[in-house]
């Protein structure tokens, strides 16, 4: 049932507030302000001794449930204090990759069912890693096979791109970072901002989907466009490529997320006066990185679409032609979640615009199974 909605997907796109808000019923600890803040997750209880014991933990997964897991990831490294590595299903196949006994091997998937990742799934269980599922479909095959997991309890995702199910993913695998992080002194700050900013985080969610007037005269102006890039670092390249993913999955427009670190290493070479270019400059520890990407992309007359934090606009655009989208400011390692949904935005807008199918893009199906 879309509601008084005219597709799934815009559907989905604006239930975020309340998806994560499901995400994350129950989860949350905040015992007044003396005591700690944290998070509990019924399904790893029995495991997270042996996940903080692992030598490494590895996601492994497809498309936008790849993208989630990317943009977990700093989080996860920062909080566990063990190394991430991060695995495309398919890729980890091709290579016969190596997965060991002392491994946490952690599977993100919508569906639970996508056949790249369930075989991957078989091959770390045959090498013997700890299996951990994240899903949205309880009782699917991914949820049954793992020895343990966190349901996303997003919902029914109907539209074939994955919008809500993005955003849910993010915030269970931050909360899985918080768990494995446990309550050391060291982190206790930086662990009560991450509680508190989960807590807020529907309401700046609210605020960011009043962008969908602004993104859809975006979507205007770029509707005959050939390209977009999509410019991201640190938690916001994931942020990037899934911002390029569903403009080139609905819209049927060539994107590419791009590593904002990797500019000068070929991408440069794309940039005139015509390519339309989206910088994600947020504030976070790369900001001044960002800055000065932005300042050579100027430099050569990119066409800039600057993604900023709210007041932040006038200063981070470089000129007269520079566009902005304005965002809500969150704890950094949330920011994922409030910087995509312009970016969902802008893609359904376009695709509508553009005259394409929504909710059943060209050749794309919601779930490959092994058949
Ligand atoms: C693709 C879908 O087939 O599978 C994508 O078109 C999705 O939208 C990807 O991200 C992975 O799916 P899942 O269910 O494993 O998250």
């Amino acid at each position: 049932n879309k509601g008084h909605y005219e597709h799934y997907m815009q559907k989905e796109i604006h239930e975020q507030p309340e998806s994560l808000t499901t995400t994350m019923r129950g989860r949350l600890i905040r015992r007044g302000s003396s005591k700690s803040k944290s998070v509990l997750l019924g399904g790893l209880k029995d495991h997270l001794k042996t996940i903080r014991r692992s030598r490494r933990i590895v996601f492994i997964g497809c498309g936008t449930s790849y993208n989630a897991a990317l943009a977990a990831r700093p989080i996860l490294e920062e909080l566990s204090g063990i190394p991430v590595s991060m695995e495309i299903a398919s890729d980890l196949l091709d290579r016969q990759g190596p997965i060991y006994r002392e491994d946490t091997a952690v599977f993100v998937s919508q569906s639970g069912e996508t056949a790249d990742t369930l075989l991957a799934l078989q091959y770390a269980l045959e090498n013997g890693a700890l299996c951990v599922g994240i899903t949205n479909t309880v009782g699917s095959a991914i949820a049954r096979k793992t020895h343990c997991g966190i349901h996303i309890n997003a919902g029914a995702e109907i539209g074939v791109a994955s919008t809500k199910a993005y955003t849910s993913q993010i915030v269970v695998m931050a909360m899985l970072a918080l768990a494995i992080g446990g309550d050391t002194i060291s982190n206790q700050a930086r662990r009560e901002a991450i509680v508190d900013g989960l807590y807020d985080l529907p309401n700046k969610v609210r605020e960011v989907l009043k962008l969908d007037q602004e993104m859809k005269d975006l979507a205007q102006l770029l509707i005959a466009e050939q390209s977009l890039l999509v410019f991201g670092r640190s938690y916001n390249y994931a942020t990037a490529l899934e911002g390029a993913l569903k403009v080139k999955e609905v819209a049927l427009m060539h994107s590419e997320g791009i590593l904002a670190g990797e500019m000068k290493h070929g991408p440069l070479a794309l940039v005139d006066e015509n390519l339309p270019i989206v910088v994600i400059a947020t504030r976070d520890a790369c900001f001044s990185k960002q800055q000065s990407v932005i300042q050579q992309l100027h430099a050569r007359k990119g066409r800039l679409i600057v993604m900023c934090s709210k007041g932040d606009a006038t200063s981070v655009c470089p000129g007269e032609s520079c566009r902005s989208i304005e965002v809500p400011q969150v704890e950094d390692c949330l920011q994922p979640v409030i910087n995509v949904v312009p970016l969902q935005l802008l893609a359904y807008h376009l695709t509508v615009l553009r005259g394409f199918n929504v909710d059943q893009p060209r050749n794309l199906a919601k779930s490959t199974v092994i058949k």
